[in-house]
C-alpha cells in the first residue's frame, strides 16, 4: 500500500492559473485540457467562460448547480502523471476564493500578455504566492501579436514581481515577424506556421550547437538576431536552477501563443517535469507530509446552494496525506466528531463524478449541511492536528449595508454570520454604532452577498459607500501600545466576524502613515481561521 501512496504522490500536479484578465488563461487552460484528453473539443471552456461572466448569469448558473463546481477543479492525466488544475476566478468574479485557491496548490502557472505586460491582477495573485514560496512557471503569450521586447518583459517581472527570470525558450520575432521559439530546456527549434490554428506537435528541429548553418537555413537574417539575444541572456541570467524554482526564487519562462496551440506542449511537458509533487504542509502542531499513512487534509473553498429549501454545501477538499476511500471515518478536528465522507464528489474536467479513493494532491466534494467552515481539518489521525495557511485575506472594498425592513434585523444578522463563514464576504462591526460594514476582495462579492440575503434569508439589504479603502488585522504585545492606539483610533476600529479587532482605514496611504505611526503594532494582511 506504501508503494503505491509513494506512486500516486509522486505522478500529481497540482496548481492554478494566475493571471490578468484578458492574458490567455482560458484559452491556454483549454489546450492544456485537449492535451490531456479531457476535452475533445476546442471551445468547452470557452463557452462556460462566456456564461459565467455577468451576475445574472452567475444566480442561474449557481441556481442549477454542478457547472460552475466543476470548471473550479479539472483533473486529467498527462503523461504518467495526473494533473489537478484548479480554477482561479478572475474578472468580474475575482474575490477572496481566488486567493484561497492558490492555498490548496503546490505551483503556478502565470500567464503574462506580451503586449501587455506584468498587469495588477497577476501583482495581486502573485503576491499570495509569494507569502506562501509557490513555484511558479511562467509563460509569455501571444507572441503571434506584436508586443514589448522579451527582455522589457523580463525586467518588469523580475523588478514588480521579485523574482528571477530564467527563460526556456525564446521567441524569434514576434507579430508578422514570428518564427517560432528556440527550445533553451532542449535544445531544440520550434518553428510557427502563421494562420495555423494547431500547430504540428513534434515539429521540434533539433539544434543543440548553435552555430549549426541549419539555423541559418531555417530562419535567415533572424538567426543572427536569435544567437545574438542568447549570448545577451546566457551573460545577464543566471541558469536554471531546479532548487531556486522550488524555492521561488526563480521562474522558469516560456514564450508562445497560445490561441495558436504554439509553446503549449513544450511547456506542459516542462511544468509536469518541473513542478512539485504535493510535499509537506504545515499544520499545528506539526507538518505533515504526504506520504503519511494517516488520511488528512483541508478545505480552502465553500459553496453553498441558492436553493433556499437546500441549505447544502459544497466544501473544496484538499487531501495532504494518506488515501481518501468512499465511506471513510474522518474526524472534523474543530467540532471534534467523527464524519463519514461517504458523498465526496472528485472534479473532471466535463463532469464531476463519484470518487472511489483520491490521493494527497487530489480535490475533493464534500456535500454538508453548513457544518464545514473554510479552513477546517479532517483526519483519521489521533492526534489533533490542524492545518495552518488558509487565511481570510484583507478586503480591499468596503460597503455599509442598509436594511430596509428593520423588523428583519435578526435575519441579516444570521445570514451574514454564515456568509462570512462560507467566506462569500467579510463581516465587520465598527466599534462605534451599530452597523455591519462589509469588506471584499472583488466588488462582485458585494452584488452575490445581497442577492443571497434575499434569495436565502429573505433579506431586503441595500448599500451605502463608506470611506473605507483598506483594512489590517491588529494585535501588539505590548499592552499599553495597544490600548493607545484603540483609545486614538476608535473611529476606524471594528470586530470580524470572529470577533477579531481589525483597522479600517480610509485608503491605502492612510494605512501606511498609520503603521510608521505606530511602530508597536503589527498589521496583518492575513488572519488565520480558528
Ligand atoms: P482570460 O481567460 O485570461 O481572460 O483570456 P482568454 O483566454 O479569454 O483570452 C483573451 C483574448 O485573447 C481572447 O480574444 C483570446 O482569443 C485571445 N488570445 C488568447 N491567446 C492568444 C494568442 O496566443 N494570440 C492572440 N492573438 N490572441 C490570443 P477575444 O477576442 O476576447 O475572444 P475570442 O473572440 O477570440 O474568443
Amino acid at each position: 500500500m506504501a508503494g503505491k501512496l509513494a506512486k500516486e504522490i509522486k505522478a500529481r500536479r497540482t496548481f492554478g492559473i494566475i493571471s490578468h484578465p484578458d492574458a490567455g488563461k482560458t484559452t491556454l487552460t483549454e489546450k492544456l485540457l485537449l492535451f490531456g484528453g479531457a476535452i475533445q473539443l476546442a471551445g468547452s471552456v470557452k463557452a462556460r467562460k462566456a456564461s459565467t461572466h455577468a451576475l445574472s448569469d452567475w444566480m442561474a448558473i449557481e441556481q442549477e448547480r454542478g457547472i460552475s463546481v466543476t470548471s473550479s477543479v479539472m483533473q486529467f492525466v498527462y503523461r504518467d502523471y495526473t494533473v489537478n488544475l484548479l480554477d482561479t476566478p478572475g474578472h468580474q468574479d475575482f474575490s477572496e476564493d481566488t486567493y484561497r485557491v492558490l492555498t490548496a496548490v503546490d505551483s503556478a502557472l502565470m500567464v503574462i500578455d506580451h503586449a501587455k505586460g506584468v498587469e495588477p491582477q497577476t501583482e495581486k495573485l502573485m503576491e499570495v504566492c509569494r507569502m506562501r514560496n509557490t513555484p511558479v512557471v511562467t509563460f509569455i503569450n501571444k507572441l503571434d501579436r506584436e508586443g514589448l521586447d522579451p527582455l522589457e518583459i523580463l525586467a518588469q517581472i523580475e523588478d514588480k514581481l521579485q523574482i528571477e527570470c530564467v527563460p526556456l525558450s525564446w521567441p524569434i520575432g514576434m507579430g508578422k515577424q514570428f518564427k517560432g521559439v528556440y527550445d533553451i530546456y532542449r535544445g531544440q527549434l520550434h518553428l510557427f506556421t502563421p494562420g495555423r490554428a494547431t500547430q504540428p506537435e513534434e515539429g521540434g528541429v533539433v539544434i543543440r550547437d548553435l552555430n549549426d548553418p541549419l539555423l541559418d537555413e531555417l530562419l535567415g537574417s533572424a538567426a543572427v538576431k536569435l544567437r545574438e539575444d542568447l549570448d545577451l541572456l546566457a551573460g545577464a541570467a543566471n541558469p536554471f536552477d531546479h532548487q531556486e524554482f522550488l524555492k521561488a526564487s526563480q521562474t522558469p519562462v516560456f514564450f508562445g501563443s497560445a490561441i495558436n496551440n504554439f509553446g503549449v506542449k513544450e511547456l506542459l511537458d516542462a511544468f509536469v517535469e518541473l513542478a512539485p509533487a504535493p510535499g509537506c504542509r504545515p499544520a499545528e502542531p506539526r507538518p505533515v507530509c504526504p506520504d503519511e499513512e494517516e488520511f488528512s487534509g483541508f478545505t480552502f473553498k465553500v459553496q453553498a446552494n441558492m436553493n433556499p429549501a437546500h441549505r447544502d454545501r459544497i466544501a473544496f477538499f484538499r487531501i495532504c496525506s494518506g488515501r481518501f476511500s468512499r465511506g471513510m471515518k474522518v474526524r472534523h478536528q474543530r467540532l471534534g466528531k467523527e464524519v463519514i465522507l461517504a458523498n465526496a464528489t472528485i472534479f473532471m474536467a466535463q463532469d464531476r463524478s463519484n470518487v472511489e479513493e483520491a490521493f494527497p494532491g487530489d480535490i475533493i466534494g464534500i456535500h454538508n449541511h453548513g457544518t464545514i467552515k473554510i479552513g477546517d481539518t479532517f483526519t483519521t489521525a489521533r492526534e489533533a492536528l490542524s492545518f495552518r495557511g488558509v487565511p481570510n485575506f484583507a478586503p480591499e472594498h468596503f460597503r455599509r449595508v442598509i436594511l430596509k425592513n428593520p423588523l428583519r434585523a435578526k435575519q441579516l444578522a444570521k445570514g451574514l454570520l454564515q456568509l462570512a463563514e462560507e467566506g462569500a464576504i467579510q463581516v465587520f462591526r465598527p466599534r462605534q454604532g451599530n452597523d455591519f460594514i462589509l469588506g471584499a476582495v472583488g466588488v462582485l462579492q458585494f452584488e452575490v452577498t445581497v442577492a443571497r440575503l434575499k434569495a436565502e434569508y429573505g433579506v431586503d439589504a441595500v448599500y451605502e459607500p463608506v470611506p473605507y479603502g483598506a483594512a489590517r488585522w491588529i494585535s501588539s504585545e505590548d499592552r499599553r501600545a495597544l490600548a493607545e492606539f484603540e483609545a486614538k483610533n476608535q473611529n476606524n476600529l471594528a470586530l470580524d466576524a470572529e470577533e477579531h479587532l481589525a483597522f479600517l482605514s480610509e485608503s491605502p496611504w492612510m494605512l501606511s502613515r498609520t503603521m510608521e505611526m505606530y511602530p508597536k503594532i503589527t498589521f496583518h494582511k492575513t488572519r488565520e481561521h480558528c
